[in-house]
């Protein structure tokens, strides 16, 4: 199994990466200083795959076992379910000692680590990602939260799990559009951090594809280290951190004016990362080579590389201008120098973005 260590210093946690592992997180939950009640927040699809593996371990290692579920689908990330969480921990009487398990996608993992930060002042936050998208990049870091009717993932905390849990032979059970998801943000480390990791997207697609299981534990393990580095080095995203944001200024403008439902969160970060490297290359920060590259990776696992033609630029703007990580309107973009190097780039004219947007 894998091990990388995310140094926080009080706060600091291991990632295990690892095919068919699942079993083991019983046993590994004994190392903790842990109350012997134990709580798993899941959804039924995940629950029903992958409830009971987790459920026989958790037990096994001797620990009584709550389990809640909530529906599946971003939809319900929200205060409602929120709020059945904590009354189900109540009336469960989970102490300060304890530990809340997510078991699932980001929707579940944000909205469990929102409640296992809040609940009596904060418990333990126990990941277990079985999307990809979670595995390289939700479960780690710290981010959790749940969506406002007036924004998505608009409140939430910083809560840094205790321990990140991630077997890779979940993905088999994945829908292909949700792995190809998953894919644009490992596709976003290569390029802001790693040109070996994105050579290597390029040389083994059919592999990652096929969900080879040593293949894809190199592509998350990598994926986690970078992401496990920029989170050291800023946890509160007062500077560095910003570089994952790679693509999701365009991208998260992309999901919002398509009201959520048109294209997953990675889709639209891939449409993104191939419009920002345009711009990058606009500016004269890329040369042409490199941004192609972007575009012909994002291509090649079949995830959109161009703004759909009936989506406004004007929308756009209005989008990008209210999006959290905009400070006095001020829009931010991280901008691609070559494969393997950002820069956070503060003040881009609305004239280059736009011929960017419409090139
Ligand atoms: P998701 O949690 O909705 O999961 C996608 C779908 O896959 C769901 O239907 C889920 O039930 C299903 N599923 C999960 N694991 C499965 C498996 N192994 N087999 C079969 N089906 C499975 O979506 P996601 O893409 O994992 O996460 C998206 C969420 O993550 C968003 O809410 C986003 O805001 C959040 N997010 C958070 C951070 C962070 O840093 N906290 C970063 C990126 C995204
Ligand atoms: N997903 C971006 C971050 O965790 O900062």
């Amino acid at each position: 199994m894998e091990k990388i260590r995310v140094d926080l210093a009080e706060r600091s946690y291991n990632i295990y990466i690892g095919s068919d592992t699942l079993d083991g997180i019983g046993d590994r939950l004994t190392l903790f200083d842990l109350s012997p009640k134990i709580a798993m927040v899941s959804n039924p699809t995940v629950f029903s795959l992958y409830g009971d593996r987790v459920t026989d371990t958790v037990r096994k290692a001797g620990f009584d076992l709550l389990t809640i579920t909530i529906p599946d689908g971003e939809e319900f990330k929200d205060l409602i379910r929120v709020e059945h969480i904590y009354d189900e921990l109540l009336r469960y009487k989970l102490d300060r000692s304890s530990a809340l398990i997510a078991l699932g996608g980001g929707v579940i993992g944000d909205i469990t680590g929102f409640a296992a930060s809040t609940y009596m002042r904060g418990i333990s936050s126990i990941q277990i990602p079985t999307t990809l998208l979670a595995q390289v990049d939700s479960s780690v870091g710290g981010k959790t939260g749940f969506n406002h009717k007036l924004g998505k993932n608009m409140i939430g905390t910083f809560w840094q799990p205790g321990i990140v849990w991630i077997d890779t032979e979940t993905l088999k059970t994945l829908p292909e559009r949700e792995l190809l998801a998953g894919l644009a943000e490992v596709i976003k480390y290569g390029v802001i951090h790693d040109e070996e990791l994105f050579r290597f997207l390029e040389h083994n697609r059919d592999k990652i594809l096929n969900i080879d299981s040593d293949t894809v534990t190199h592509i998350i393990k990598r994926s986690c280290e970078i992401k496990a580095e920029v989170v050291s080095k800023d946890e509160r995203e007062s500077g560095l951190r910003a570089i994952l944001n790679y693509g999701h200024t365009i991208g998260h403008a992309v999901e919002t004016v398509t009201g959520y439902t048109r294209f997953l969160h990675g889709e639209a970060v891939a449409i993104g990362m191939c419009l920002e490297a345009r711009l990058s290359e606009l500016l004269g920060i890329i040369d042409k080579e490199h941004a192609q590259r972007i575009k012909a990776l994002i291509d090649s696992y079949g995830l959109p590389s161009e703004m759909p033609e009936d989506i406004k630029t004007g929308d756009l703007f209005s989008s990008m201008k209210l999006d959290k990580k905009a400070v006095a309107g001020a829009l931010k973009f991280i901008l691609p120098e070559k494969i393997g190097k950002v820069r956070i780039q503060k003040e881009v004219s609305e004239k280059d973005i736009s011929d960017s947007l419409q090139a």
